[in-house]
């Protein structure tokens, strides 16, 4: 059975990537869809080809704008009717280059897309939700760029660690009106802003370090959206899910980089450390 049937939600950033692979499973899951993205031919695009107006509609928004993101929130109650689900997940990656050389203007541009839009989506949606009385759910796009360093660009993950707390933050304060508020950290996800013109080369290198074998799709995001705005996380709310292949859990590999003969692979038994009881050991089967 759709989960979303005649949900509301609006999704920013829904003309690409994450957003627009999420925008298309809410439509497939019942939902009525309004995308906000500042990309209008790629919203039109994603328009024409869903081909569906009832449910689905296109605002061009500018998300750094608090009155284009009241506007936007404001369409879906004028179009559908009322407003559940509230995707915020519009990005881009902003300022780049060391720290010594980056302009203020660009720092607060970034924080104005990735976190400012967050937090007006957040205040809009927020009062048209508890206007109504039916609760709702809110999710934020972060990254495991935000959880710790070396994931993104400074400002970049300055700002989606930024969103993480935000998303503790109003989970507390708005859970009092059943309004839940999570936050979804992807890691390396195959779409344009990730991969841009170097598809391949990203793809290779990134092969070394992730876990799971397969590429991140969009698909996968979408899937967990698609839980965080449905039924099946009632309960679920101040979280901040990874979903990276694996990539965080791995850490700093020290059990590679202690062990040089990758002896863990060759061998099974146990170690006493420092105590000057020898290792029990025996000799693994090699595999081919
Ligand atoms: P994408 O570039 O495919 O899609 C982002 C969409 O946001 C585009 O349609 C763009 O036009 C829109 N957008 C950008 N600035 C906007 C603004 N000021 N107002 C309205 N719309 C705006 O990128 P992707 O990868 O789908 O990114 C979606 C979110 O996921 C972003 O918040 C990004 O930071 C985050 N993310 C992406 C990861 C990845 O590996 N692709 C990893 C972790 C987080």
């Amino acid at each position: 059975m759709a989960v979303l049937t005649d949900r509301v939600a609006v999704v920013t950033g829904g003309a690409s990537g994450i957003g627009r692979a999420t925008v298309r499973r809410f439509l497939d899951e019942g939902a009525k869809v309004v995308v906000g993205d500042f990309n209008a031919d790629n919203g039109q695009a994603l328009v024409d080809e869903v081909g569906d107006a009832d449910r689905l509609r296109f605002v061009r928004t500018d998300v750094a704008e608090e009155a284009e993101v009241e506007a936007l929130v404001g369409a879906a109650v004028e179009t559908f009717g009322g407003l559940d689900v509230m995707f915020n997940n519009a990005g881009v990656g902003g300022a780049f280059g060391p720290i010594t050389e980056i302009d203020v203007d660009a720092w607060d541009r970034t924080f104005a897309v990735l976190v400012r839009s967050v937090f007006t989506g957040t205040k809009h949606a927020a009062r048209v939700m508890i206007e109504q009385g039916r609760g709702g759910s809110i999710i934020n796009t972060a990254s495991i760029a935000g959880l710790g360093g070396g994931g993104g660009p400074v400002a970049y993950s300055s700002a989606k660690a930024a969103v993480v707390n935000l998303t503790f933050t109003t989970a507390v304060e708005l859970a009092q009106h059943r309004i839940r508020v999570n936050a979804i950290c992807p890691g390396l996800i195959h779409t344009p802003l990730a991969l841009g013109r170097h598809a391949d080369q990203v793809r290779e290198r990134i092969s070394g370090q992730q876990p799971w074998p397969d590429d991140g799709l969009p698909e996968y995001m979408a899937g967990l959206a698609l839980y965080l705005a449905g039924p099946d996380s009632t309960f679920v709310t101040g979280e901040a899910i990874r979903a990276d292949g694996g990539l965080l859990a791995a850490g700093p590999r020290l059990v590679d980089l202690t062990d040089p003969y990758q002896s863990q692979q060759r061998y099974s038994g146990f170690t006493d450390g420092t105590t000057g009881r020898p290792a029990e050991k025996r000799r693994l089967a090699e595999r081919t």
